[in-house]
């Protein structure tokens, strides 16, 4: 007799957290959004659109735009400030991932060649400069200084984050603090001043701007947390980029951290020669994979992301239940769970 076990929740076990609801919620507002992207990417100079569509037109979640969109309406506002902005925090983000590209030496991005496989280092770097420029353009349209404020500074702190992560890249010293330090600069940054602008259109009081905010920053550091897991275990080029690429720029992120500090005297003996003198062989992927599993540094890393997940949550408890909450709490849960 076959018996069937059912699943304890039916409810939870029948649909992996996804960015569906919110999409549903916003989705009128991010094809506004989208079309912003496309008017203001255009320039005489051909390069730019074609280059800038390339990485634009691959897709991309947008997620960080449609937290704008979502925070603005999780504080009911009612205008349209918010399209122009949240096409702007993508102007933002994208332009990171042009230049991140090329500081990674990465030749995959949204399941495509890169920009600077495709034109070359110098394009992708003075595009991703336009489309910086750009962002800051709309910002000054909307005419906001508080605006202007938050997402100036997000930008600054994204490429100290960088620069910082640059410092760190074959540093086998590197602590745990000091990856959580760049991973809050490099990604919970915007992602922080994506939600909190939201708040800020809708005229709402300080302490909601700054929940906002906080859940933002949390929720950006699960997302890189995640991420960083990730470039280790996702199968294939699952996420539009390659998996592996850390390990092969010797990029110090948290589950190597953490198999270094548990690791025998061995095993930090292939972790300096793979990750700090950079030379690496034929299965040394596969090898620094089996340590991670061994002690057990990709479950910990998710651990990690689902405590600055609680505290995302934490901070939404703040505002009315209803749909784009449960939407926002549900980004928090695929940002983690996409792992599994
Ligand atoms: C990529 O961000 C950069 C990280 C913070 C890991 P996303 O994964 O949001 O990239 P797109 O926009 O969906 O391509
Ligand atoms: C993404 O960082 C760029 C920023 C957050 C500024 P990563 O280098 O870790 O992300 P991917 O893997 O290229 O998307
Ligand atoms: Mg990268
Ligand atoms: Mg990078």
């Amino acid at each position: 007799v076959a018996v069937t076990v059912l699943p304890k929740n039916n409810r939870e076990s029948a649909r992996a957290p996804s960015l569906d609801l919110l999409q549903s919620l916003i989705g009128d507002d991010l094809k506004r959004v989208n079309h912003v992207i496309l008017d203001h990417m255009s320039s005489r100079v051909a390069l730019i659109p074609e280059l800038a569509s390339h990485i634009i037109a691959a897709g991309g979640k947008r997620l960080r735009p449609m937290l704008t969109l979502a925070s603005a309406k999780l504080c009911g506002y009612a205008g349209i400030r918010h399209i122009p902005l949240a096409a702007s925090v993508e102007f933002i983000h994208t332009a990171t991932l042009l230049h991140d590209d090329v500081v990674d030496g990465s030749d995959l991005r949204r399941g495509n060649s890169t920009a600077n496989v495709v034109w070359g280092n110098p394009a992708s770097v003075l595009v991703g400069d336009f489309l910086f420029s750009r962002a800051f353009q709309l910002m000054v349209e909307d005419g906001s200084i508080e605006v202007l404020r938050i997402l100036a500074n997000a930008s600054a702190v994204i490429a100290e984050g960088e620069v910082h992560q640059l410092i760190t890249v074959s540093d086998m010293a590197t602590t745990e603090e000091t990856y959580l330090e760049v991973i809050a600069a490099k990604t919970g940054a915007l992602f922080a001043a994506a939600c909190r602008i939201g708040a800020v259109v809708a005229e709402r009081p300080v302490v909601e701007a700054e929940a906002l905010e906080r859940f933002g920053a949390n929720l950006g550091m699960a997302f890189q947390l995640t991420d960083d897991a990730l470039d280790y275990t996702a199968p294939g080029s699952h996420r539009g980029k390659n998996v592996g690429d850390d390990f092969r720029d010797g990029k110090i992120t948290l589950p190597v951290v953490l198999a270094y500090q548990r690791g025998s005297e061995t095993e930090r003996r292939f972790w300096q020669r793979t990750l700090e003198r950079m030379e690496q062989a034929p299965g040394d992927l596969e090898e620094a994979r089996s340590l991670l599993d061994r002690h057990g540094t990709i479950r910990a890393t998710v651990e990690r992301a689902r405590d600055y997940g609680a505290i995302a949550h934490e901070a939404l408890r703040r505002f009315p239940e209803g749909p784009v909450q449960e939407a926002l709490s549900e980004a928090v849960e695929y940002a983690i769970e996409r792992t599994l």
